[in-house]
């Protein structure tokens, strides 16, 4: 008999016919995100789920009874309970690789959106605002030859580090748990505590994984350290950083601007202050979303789950459950 799964989004057309190869079917086609009352009346008699967001704590498990693979159509996994799941065995999974060099493009492009005003000179010519050839808030800061701070050296970072030096020339510090020689080689990034690289860089780019050590890693001291000059880009998780920390940098101008594509709370409150910043370029989570990465973090996802459901090891399970 095939197993049950439940999909709590849209994923495509192959995917679909791949899961059907191997699964008995639901996908969720209501409003997205699916919510908690809906999602937990899905549950009762799945052996699977394919997730995006959804928090995976007691409760889900509760309704869960048979799950024995959880497979996140995403890298980050920080909705999952790791040890909950240790303990009722059930496999996690999630999608890493097939969306580095997508992210990498997101996070170079709200560097330049910020660095140049892009987003704000947009508005400024659709608003009708442009009526003197040039005006003086046009002018933006250099990308080429500045200083680039990278946290968290990881698969990302690597793509991130490789276009800002071979394409913007920058130079690149970078700080992580551990040293990456292979970047050190490549690309001449220098290896430095977290704040020298604080008070040095011209960009600052945050790619950690959520987790307990990486909660409101950049907070009040840390924006304190940086260069007023200093542009904030932040494309992995919100709450790795203070929102109210950064929020207070940018009205108090201890930085010189944002580009957000994550938030403490998503989607972003249409309250939040971060809105009303010509500085802040804000984004909807869209690190990785071309069409062709989705694709294949929801094909890649699929194989996690069916692999885990026949009783093989996932690729992609995640390492603390190795
Ligand atoms: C991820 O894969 O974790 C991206 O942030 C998309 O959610």
């Amino acid at each position: 008999m095939k197993p049950n799964i439940f999909i709590t989004k849209k994923i495509p057309k192959e995917v679909e016919e791949y899961i059907a190869e191997h699964c008995n079917y639901e996908i969720w086609d209501g409003k997205y995100p699916i919510n908690r009352e809906e999602l937990l009346g899905k549950l009762g008699s799945i052996d699977g789920i394919m997730t995006t967001k959804e928090s995976i704590d007691e409760e889900f498990l509760s309704y869960a009874k048979n799950i024995k693979v959880i497979s996140n159509i995403a890298v980050g996994y920080d909705n999952f309970d790791i040890e909950l799941m240790k303990n009722n065995n059930v496999k996690g999974t999630h999608t890493p690789h097939v969306l580095d060099e997508t992210v990498a493009d997101t996070a170079l492009g709200l560097l330049i959106m910020t660095s140049r005003k892009l987003s704000y000179l947009d508005h400024y010519v659709k608003k009708g605002k442009w009526k003197e050839k040039e005006h003086e808030s046009f002018l933006g800061k250099d990308i080429h030859h500045a200083t680039l701070g990278i946290i968290g050296s990881g698969r990302i970072g690597e793509k991130i580090i490789r276009r800002a030096t071979l394409g913007f020339n920058m130079k690149v510090l970078y700080h992580n748990r551990s040293r990456n020689k292979e970047i050190e080689d490549k690309y001449k990034a220098q290896y430095t505590t977290k704040e020298k690289l604080l008070k040095e860089a011209d960009f600052i780019m945050i790619l950690l994984p959520l987790n307990n050590q990486t909660t409101h890693y950049i907070s009040h001291e840390e924006f304190e350290l940086m260069k007023k000059d200093a542009f904030f880009i932040n494309v992995s998780r919100g709450k790795v950083i203070n929102e109210i920390a950064l929020i207070d940098a940018l009205k108090n101008n201890k930085i010189a601007g944002a580009g957000l594509d994550v938030y403490e709370t998503e989607p972003l409150s249409m309250d939040s202050p971060l809105l009303n910043m010509d500085n802040v370029v804000t984004l909807p989570h869209v690190g990785s979303a071309s069409k062709k990465t989705r694709n294949g973090m929801a094909m890649r996802a699929a194989q996690n789950l069916v692999a885990g459901l026949y009783d093989e090891e996932p690729v992609y399970l995640i390492k603390e459950m190795k």
